[in-house]
């Protein structure tokens, strides 16, 4: 819970937003989100250090923006699952913004890489995923931004029973009661290109996370990110209802599809 908000609520409501409106941001909410991004902290123990950054003062550019003033960037060291650290920490900062009805959007190409990378003393051993805006969202969105959500059908998900399985990728998975939520929050989750790369196949008490490759790999790289934004929405959601959960790393050799590449498991535990 967020503001007495759930993390599938908070999933629910939240969109892209990439046009903002010049009301400003009460100075104690900019002290909370400094808190929170003096404590974050991700499942793979992988440091990443994130910015707020003023948008004139480093001359930040993006061309699908309209009206946004901040930013929040950040840099983690190039090593395995970096990128999945960096999302599941970016997003727990997105949904608290979502909580106080602050407007967000994931952006991992559509910006002037360089002058970010420079605000944040970029060094050659670490990258930046990706970067967000934040601020309140204008009323009405620019005819650029309607036309690009219509590009990727943003509005648009895949059903549950393409998404999650039941001991292997070959029966869909029925949610047992308590998880329902959590599996909600995941489908939901926004994903680069919307290719909502995420599949979880359920043993017992373990969910095995895959990734359905869809964008080519690049470093770093995005569908890794979109797995560590789905993993937060799904731990976070499970959490919030007393289950606890473990991520570890240990391939359980399940037959994939074409494509298709064994990332991480979350183990859980009811309380
Ligand atoms: C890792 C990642 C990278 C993204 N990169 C961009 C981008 O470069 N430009 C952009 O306009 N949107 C970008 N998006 C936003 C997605 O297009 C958006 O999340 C998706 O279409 C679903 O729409 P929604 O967020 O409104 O639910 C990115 C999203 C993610 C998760």
């Amino acid at each position: 819970m967020i503001n007495g908000k759930t993390i599938t609520e908070l999933a629910e409501a939240r969109k892209s937003i990439r046009t903002y409106s010049s009301k400003s941001i009460p100075s104690e909410l900019m002290k909370e989100l400094e808190n929170k991004i003096a404590g974050s902290s991700n499942p793979f123990s992988i440091p990443v250090s994130f910015f707020i950054l003023s948008k004139d003062q480093y001359d930040l550019r993006s061309p699908v923006l309209k009206g946004e003033t901040y930013y929040i960037a950040g840099k983690v060291k190039k090593e395995p699952y970096a990128e999945e650290a960096y999302g599941y920490a970016m997003e727990e900062l997105v949904l608290f913004l979502q909580a106080n009805d602050l407007g967000t959007v994931w952006l991992g190409g559509t910006f002037g890489r360089e002058a970010f990378e420079k605000a944040i003393g970029l060094e050659a051993d670490a990258f930046m995923p990706c970067v967000t805006p934040f601020g309140y969202p204008a009323p009405k969105m620019s005819l650029r931004e309607t036309l690009m959500r219509k590009g990727v059908k943003a509005d648009t998900r895949l059903p549950a029973d393409q998404l999650f399985f039941e001991n292997d990728f070959s029966s869909p998975l029925s949610p047992e009661h308590g998880t329902e939520a959590a599996f909600e929050a995941v489908r939901l989750a926004p994903s680069a290109v919307n290719k909502q790369p995420w599949r979880i196949v359920r043993q017992g008490s373990s969910y095995h996370f895959y990734l359905v490759r869809s964008l080519k790999e690049t470093e770093p790289d995005m569908q890794k990110t979109d797995m560590g934004i789905a993993l937060c929405h799904f731990v976070l959601a499970l959490e919030e209802t007393g289950i606890k959960t473990e991520v570890i790393i240990k391939d359980p050799g399940i037959s994939c599809p074409e494509n298709t590449e064994y990332r991480f498991t979350v183990c859980t535990q009811t309380a």
